[in-house]
């Protein structure tokens, strides 16, 4: 099976499942990009454009993360984006718990259909979930992405490793210059990334990863 239609059957089952949030949302919001990107991007929930259209980051969040993308010389189809939450909170809430862990076997599937190399997540929730083992258990122990963004760790899952990269949400750089500022760097340390360049130890020990590493033994 292709990732292509590896990830079509996925959003079949989506479709089929009983989830959360599902009666108040307009649409199922699955994803978007390339099925064989060597890169996935993961948000948190669809919003209301998003929710209008059943399409990941097309509101002004995706506007924001296509303009971070052209600036290291990619483009939305040259990535898959997808999010925690595959419909949309009422009034855009904070996920809770309960939706985390019965929509997230779905984004499971996905990464193992797409199998990128980098996954970059946007925002606290995503960064929590992905660097906390893939799992709504690991996510307490993270600290929030203002303290790990920008630095690249690994991320072993199903017997694969992932280059995993924590960024602050493009929605909350939108009115931000000084997180805006912060993306663009982060964007520019994932194209380092691509090009095969090594993880910048230095300034990952300057800003406490390691002691968040040696705390979860990773
Ligand atoms: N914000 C997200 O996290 N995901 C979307 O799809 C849109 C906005």
């Amino acid at each position: 099976m292709t990732p292509a239609q590896a990830l079509r059957s996925i959003e079949q089952r989506v479709l089929a499942a009983r989830l959360p949030l599902q009666e108040t949302a307009k649409r199922l919001v699955f994803g978007k990009g390339d099925p064989e990107s060597s890169v996935l991007f993961i948000g948190e929930a669809p919003g209301a454009k998003e929710d209008e259209q059943g399409v990941p980051f097309v509101g002004a969040a995706g506007k924001e993360l296509d303009k971070l993308l052209r600036g290291i010389g990619l483009g939305i189809k040259d990535v898959y984006i997808a999010n925690i939450l595959k419909y949309r909170p009422p009034g855009n809430r904070d996920p809770n718990e309960e939706e985390i862990r019965a929509h997230t076997p779905f984004l499971l599937e996905q990464v193992k259909a797409i199998r990128p190399r980098i996954i970059c997540t946007l925002g606290n929730y995503a960064t929590k979930f992905v660097l906390g083992g893939m799992s709504v258990e690991g996510m307490r122990g993270v600290p929030g992405v203002t303290r790990l963004h920008g630095k690249a760790r690994e991320v072993a899952f199903d017997g694969v490793v992932y280059k995993v990269m924590p960024l602050f949400h493009p929605a909350a750089a939108l009115y931000n210059p000084r997180l805006r500022a912060s993306l663009e760097e982060d964007f520019e340390a994932i194209g380092r990334l691509l090009r095969g360049g090594a993880v910048d130890e230095k300034r990952e020990r300057q800003t406490g990863l390691a002691a968040f590493q040696e705390g979860r033994g990773g």
